[in-house]
């Protein structure tokens, strides 16, 4: 533990701690504009600057660990007086209509907390500073202060590196990577570069066309299964805006395209909104009591007639978990029957059956946090990044930032192939050879883990003497890949550990 004192009250802290997180964690609010949790802190906005141990300069407290005996102030008068100062720098060219039209955003709350006025802001915008190529995003960079929050999360969390900052101090400024519009850029969508900006000079296009949300509700993403978390932007009725839940344990305050601009569909003028029932062969809309009324009658006569069994229960993967276990609640203790099931079972039958009957259980075993800790994954059969891609993210930044090795087996170059030590491009069908011969070239290697083997597998000897007639030399025709670099993926496999195995349908549903 470390011990500190701030604004002359002394505490404990745990390790590695910066000066704002450790202030913030005994509820101190210290300004920041280009701090962000998701980040590395920049330093770049000097508006966290607090004076230790009395120096006479003033420290960023972002990037300054905190450490043991230190004496902190974060508010003193000269403090304050410099950041009112960087304050007004940053609004001396910033357009006054923006920080008249959107009072909630960061920076324009803070630069009315220290007192400037209209007048500190420029009467004019700069038209030419406005690029509407976007599909969701609108840019205006005469609103930009130059913190590269967009740039870093672009970089550190989506792993996308679209903005690019060009120039030096004063001079600089960000480009997308298509050196022309915005609409042009590599950019996948995934909002991320909108939500860290605290001015406004990326915005949703929804937001500044439907106006600011005045309630906000949080829930889960209904489209994959990552289960991000985000907050949902009502205003009169409509979904105006979606943003990902910063303290989500899945997501970590982040979101995909999907998730974070795809929800028009709630508001479409063909969704069925009101229940109807079947009268004479017509549909005829009915109130939402009577509706379960008429399906409860429905579903007594028929339990009561036939037994729970004559009646099946569908769940659905664009529910939550939370969603789908009332659901099968309902058909166990109402209903009386396990006749349930799901897409999900459809899809994914082969592999939870191996599974389940390997590993005893036919869902994951990892965890999403084990990209973080893993030395190498292996991918077969996914898309994360087009199918899961706040997954996907994860992944990439499991061998941009930990330098973990990725294996990927797939018959298509799939985006993360670019990050891949090795890419198996099997012939479609042909898995099964294929990681039997990885079996087998990690037993002729010697790269098994013999204790784990002793202490948790069964018929072992079985298994060995079936994997090594499958030799990389043989799949290799079969597959269609070079034995040597089925070898060496099973290296990677075997000696960089911990390993992770990612599936998808790609194998699950063309063995
Ligand atoms: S666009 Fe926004 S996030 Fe990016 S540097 Fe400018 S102010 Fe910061
Ligand atoms: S929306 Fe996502 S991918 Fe596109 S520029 Fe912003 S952070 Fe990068
Ligand atoms: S928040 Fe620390 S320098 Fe910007």
């Amino acid at each position: 533990m470390i011990r500190a004192a701030i604004n002359g009250s002394e505490h404990e802290f745990e390790e590695g701690l910066s000066v704002l997180k450790a202030a913030q964690s005994i509820g101190i609010d210290i300004p920041t504009l280009c701090h962000d949790d998701r980040l590395k802190p920049a330093g770049a906005c000097r508006l966290c600057l607090v004076n230790i141990n009395g120096q006479n300069h003033e420290a960023v407290s972002c990037r300054t660990p905190l450490a043991d005996g230190m004496n902190v102030l974060t508010d003193t008068p000269a403090i304050e007086e410099n950041r009112k100062w960087n304050l007004r720098m940053l609004a001396r060219n910033y357009p006054l209509k923006a920080f008249q039209k959107y009072p909630v955003k960061q920076f324009h709350r803070l630069a009315r907390s220290y007192g400037l006025t209209e007048s500190d802001f420029s009467e004019t915008g700069d038209v030419s500073c406005i690029d509407d190529s976007h599909t969701y995003i609108s840019v205006d960079m005469s609103r930009c202060i130059k913190c590269f929050a967009c740039a870093r999360i672009c970089d550190e969390v989506q792993g996308q590196f679209v903005w690019q900052v060009v120039g030096r101090g004063e001079e600089s400024r960000l480009m997308p990577d298509s050196w022309g519009d915005f609409g042009s850029s590599s950019c996948v969508s995934c909002g991320a570069c909108v939500d860290a900006c605290p001015t406004g000079a990326l915005e949703d296009k929804s937001l500044i066309e439907r106006g600011v949300p005045t309630n906000w509700t949080k829930t889960t993403c209904p489209y994959c299964g990552t289960g991000c978390e985000m907050n949902v932007g009502i205003r009169d009725g409509r979904i105006v805006q979606i943003k990902p839940a910063h303290d989500s344990p899945v997501s970590y305050g982040h979101l995909c395209v999907k998730g974070r601009y795809a929800f028009d569909f709630n508001s479409a003028p063909d969704r069925i909104t009101e229940p109807m029932i079947r009268e004479n062969g017509d549909w005829v809309i009915v109130s939402w009591d009577d509706a379960i009324e008429y399906i409860a009658a429905m579903l007594k006569t028929i339990k009561s007639e036939h037994g729970g069994n004559a009646a099946a229960v569908l769940g659905s993967s664009r529910a939550t978990n939370e969603e789908n276990y009332v659901t099968q609640k309902f058909a166990r203790v109402v209903l009386g029957t396990n006749n349930v099931d799901c897409c999900a079972r459809v899809c994914h039958t082969p592999t939870a059956a191996a599974m389940k009957m390997m590993i005893g259980t036919g869902a994951a075993t990892n965890s999403y946090d084990d990209f973080e800790l893993a030395k190498t994954i292996i991918i077969c059969g996914a898309n994360p990044t087009e199918n899961h891609p706040v997954a996907g993210a994860r992944i990439k930044q499991a061998v941009i930032n930990n330098g973990a090795k990725l294996i990927v087996i797939d018959p298509r170059k799939i985006e993360l192939t670019k990050y891949a030590a090795v890419h198996l491009q099997l012939r479609p069908g042909t898995n099964i050879p294929l990681f039997n011969a990885l079996a087998c070239a990690i037993i002729e290697e010697g790269l098994f883990d013999a204790e784990f083997i002793k202490e948790r597998v069964d018929e072992f000897a079985e298994f060995r003497s079936f994997a090594t007639q499958y030799t990389p030399e043989m799949a290799a025709g079969i597959c269609g890949i070079d034995a040597a670099l089925i070898r060496q993926a099973a290296r990677i496999y075997a000696s960089e550990k911990p390993s992770m195995s990612v599936h998808g349908l790609g194998m699950t549903e063309h063995l």
